[in-house]
């Protein structure tokens, strides 16, 4: 059964570590799973991130940061995502097309249907079924990310001023009210294997029990 699980979040919010013990669980599970992350996931959307990312990249005007980032999107849904779940997999990605809606949408203020159309035509229109945002207030996120990066990691989107991350951060905890059946809302603040085990319990029920291979030395239940 084929299902696209997003991670979303501010900066911190510790969704990649999520993002990377479900993949393990699930293949424990004997589920056919793909790990892949925004931007990049593909050998030219690396290029791009390289150039999203990069301090140098200081002049980028909003349009043209979200046609890059959209850029990165078309190629790994074309590439990676649709072909893996045309085969029946599970993709879980670090990041979508909602982190352009709340890092350029609601962060730096961009029309927002203009994104939608943009992000149509990137995707193909295809939306998850399933996204965690992982929450945490803004401080704590940009204070972990200082002390997990150190100062040469620092990168330019992370500089950014805290309003920015607030206005980005607000944005999710709209977007997840107003979609409240594909997101799924967790306190990123709670203990990782707190917020594993929920993530967890809520993808089981969406692939459901048949779709999990029992554990070694269970026998199989008919
Ligand atoms: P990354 O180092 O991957 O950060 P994180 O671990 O927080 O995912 O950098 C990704 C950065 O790009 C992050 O600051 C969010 C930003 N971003 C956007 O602004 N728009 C987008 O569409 C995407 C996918 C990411």
């Amino acid at each position: 059964m084929s299902l696209f699980i997003t991670f979303e979040g501010p900066e911190g919010s510790g969704k990649s570590t999520q993002a990377r013990l479900l993949v393990e669980w699930l293949r424990d599970q004997g589920v056919p799973v793909l790990l892949t992350r925004e931007p990049g996931g593909t050998p030219i959307g690396d290029r791009i991130r390289a150039i999203l990312l990069h301090p140098s990249t200081q002049g980028l005007t909003p349009e043209a940061e979200v046609l890059l980032f959209s850029a990165s999107r078309a190629q790994l849904v074309r590439q990676v995502i649709l072909p893996f779940l045309q085969m029946g997999g599970v993709v879980i990605c670090d990041r979508f097309a909602d982190s352009t809606y709340a890092y350029q949408g609601y962060g730096r203020g961009l029309d927002l249907s203009t994104l939608r159309q943009i992000t149509q035509f990137a995707t193909e229109g295809l939306v998850p079924d399933l996204t965690f945002l992982i929450d945490v207030p803004v401080q704590v996120g940009l204070q972990r990310k200082r002390q997990g990066d150190g100062e040469d990691d620092w990168n330019r989107m992370e500089a950014e001023v805290q309003a920015y991350h607030e206005r980005v951060r607000q944005g999710y905890l709209t977007m997840a009210r107003s979609e409240p059946e594909r997101w799924v809302v967790l306190d990123g603040r709670e203990p990782v294997d707190v917020v594993q085990s929920r993530v967890r319990e809520v993808v089981r029920e969406r692939l459901g029990d048949r779709a999990l291979r029992p554990r070694a030395g269970r026998e199989p239940v008919a």
